[in-house]
């Protein structure tokens, strides 16, 4: 296992910023850490990476305990703390020079030019930092995390600030780099997460709230019931629906358009009893699908941001 967690807290004064935090991230895993701001990620990376220490509980890294060994972890792990901090007045080459020196890396010219190939630095590679647009920042900021070929990425909000394109290149290299290395990035966009990772962890005020392969994902309301969005011929009135077998809740999203909440049922489909029901009343379906639980829904769930009046 590349990395394991357990029972890990970190108090700033009364505040538990991680409270009790366990998790196993597999080798060659990719994890989105995920949950909203000061939830206590970049705390969590901090301790994983050996800038502070823990409170109380364990954390390790390719079997080496955080807390004992903590040269040996930096060996093995590659870090992006948040914000990417850089020596801009620095030229890129320079730049990785000096952080190969620190690892000690043996053939340093060589393994720069490999690490500006992977990263797609190579235009930009005679600059100063301070002289790049944020994206390539960023990848001078990843480069410098794999120059030693690190076993583990540890990556705290890799895409925050960054525009459209700039997000789908560092998530595309990210992906890139996940499929020989494990990764634990953190963010608070549900989607990214959901478009790179195998797994998501959900932070919330210092708390672990989902473990999760993304395919299992699934609210506790979606566990019990299920909404189907009905698209009808005409008009429908809303009495008619009222009995509508296992029906919970009922939303008129605009003329001859329902959103309809029913309880699951092992026996039956509830989009057959809809159709059943609406077929034996003389209601003419056009359209009906079953709305599956997005990730956002399932993040706001858990953090306790849901708001009224969505569509379940
Ligand atoms: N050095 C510190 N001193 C006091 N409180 C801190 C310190 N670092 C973080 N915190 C608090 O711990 C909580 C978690 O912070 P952080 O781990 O940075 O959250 P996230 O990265 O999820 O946004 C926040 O409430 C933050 O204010
Ligand atoms: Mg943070």
């Amino acid at each position: 296992m590349s990395v394991v967690v357990e029972n890990l807290y970190k108090f700033y004064g009364h505040q538990a910023a991680v409270n009790d935090v366990s998790f196993v991230v597999n080798r060659g895993e990719v994890v989105g850490f995920l949950g909203p701001n000061g939830a206590g990620k970049s705390t969590t990376m901090k301790i994983l990476t050996c800038y502070i220490e823990q409170s109380k509980g364990s954390a390790s890294i390719c079997g080496i305990d955080t807390r004992t060994d903590s040269l040996a972890v930096r060996r093995k792990l590659g870090y992006l703390p948040e914000h990417n901090p850089l020596y801009k007045e620095l030229y890129v080459r320079e730049f990785l020079q000096i952080c190969a020196k620190f690892y000690g890396i043996s053939n340093i010219r060589n393994r720069i030019n490999e690490v500006i190939e992977m990263t797609g630095l190579g235009l930009e590679q005679n600059k100063k930092i301070e002289q790049l647009s944020r994206g390539y920042r960023q990848r001078v900021g990843l480069s410098q995390a794999i120059l030693h070929d690190p076993e583990v990425l540890i990556l705290d909000e890799p895409t925050s600030g960054l525009d459209p394109n700039q997000i789908v290149e560092i998530r595309n290299l990210i992906k890139e780099l996940g499929e020989a290395k494990t990764v634990i990035f953190s963010s608070h966009i549900m989607q990214e997460v959901e478009a790179i990772c195998d797994r998501v962890l959900i932070i919330d005020r210092g708390k672990l709230v989902m473990d999760s392969p993304i395919g299992e994902l699934s609210s506790k309301d979606n566990q019990e019931f299920v909404s189907v969005r009905v698209l009808f011929q005409s008009s429908v009135n809303a009495d008619v629906l009222e009995s509508i077998p296992g029906l919970v809740d009922k939303r008129k999203v605009k003329k001859g358009e329902w959103l309809i909440k029913g309880k699951k049922s092992s026996d039956e489909d509830f989009r057959q009893t809809v159709f059943q029901y609406c077929s034996g009343h003389g209601l003419v379906i056009l359209e009906m699908n079953q709305l599956t639980t997005s990730m956002e829904q399932v993040f706001q769930e858990l953090t306790g941001k849901s708001k009224q009046g969505n569509n379940k």
